[in-house]
């Protein structure tokens, strides 16, 4: 796992935008990992930048997002289906049939999670998966637990994560319950960047970095993978 620390999240989001561009243009096809959050929006909007420069194009990109709410209608405001054509998709080449996100509307949500991990790995797997932290070290939605999860599944979210994200839900109360790609499937990514920002994230940052590796803290798993890189800037890194 490496660590680099920059002064500001425009600095991260052109680091880690030129990874994607870089990886994008190298390969016929690619299949990236997305996420939702604010911390990755800098770099969507990078990304988009250089599409519309003719930097890069998204026509054989596909991808899989880390998550979604369930029982929040797929075009809510508020739902990532929503958030990511806002921030990426509406603004690029992408196709939209190589895009693919967990239903959190589906009726059987054991079958939807079997199907999204066995589409993954008929895809060839996440060449590179972005992720951002939770403040109380979640990945994707994997909330800490006493053990770490293998593929996708329905999560009951936290406290901490309902207070964190409340904040965007102004007319219709947060879902409780989100489907969110397994730890072992984010941990499958052949490279993984997360990216975090500001001082609210300091002490997932430490415990990431500088704790055990334990699902109390499901982002210490990143110091098992070979290829991970971890963006962040001074105030993420505080209690380094
Ligand atoms: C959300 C998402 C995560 C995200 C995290 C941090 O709940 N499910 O995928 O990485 O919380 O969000 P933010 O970047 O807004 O701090």
């Amino acid at each position: 796992m490496e660590i680099k620390i920059y002064d500001n999240a425009e600095q991260i989001a052109q680091e880690v935008g030129e990874v994607f561009i870089e990886a994008i243009n190298a390969k016929s096809s690619i299949v990236l990992g997305l996420a939702t959050g604010a911390s990755p929006v800098p770099t969507y909007k990078y990304i988009c930048e250089k599409y519309r420069e003719g930097k890069v194009s998204l026509k054989n990109v596909t991808t899989y997002n880390l998550d979604e709410y369930v029982d929040l209608p797929k075009n809510d405001k508020n739902s990532y289906y929503s958030f990511m054509h806002e921030q990426l998709f509406n603004h690029t080449d992408i196709q939209e049939d190589n895009v693919n996100f967990l239903n959190g509307n589906a009726e059987d949500s054991l079958k939807e999670c079997a199907d999204y991990d066995a589409k993954i790995a008929k895809s060839g797997y996440i060449d590179i998966q972005l992720l951002g932290v939770g403040r109380n070290g979640h990945i994707g939605f994997n909330e800490p637990s006493n053990h770490f999860t293998k593929g996708a599944f329905k999560v009951k979210l936290t406290e901490s994560t309902i207070a964190a994200n409340s904040m965007y839900f102004d007319e219709n109360p947060m879902p409780h319950y989100a489907l969110t790609m397994g730890v072992g499937s984010i941990m499958h990514a052949k490279k993984i960047i997360m990216i975090a920002t500001g001082k609210a994230k300091a002490d997932a940052i430490a415990a990431l970095v500088n704790g055990e590796v334990s699902p109390a803290c499901p982002a210490s798993v990143l110091q098992f993978h070979q290829n991970a890189v971890i963006y962040i800037d001074k105030d993420a890194a505080s209690l380094l």
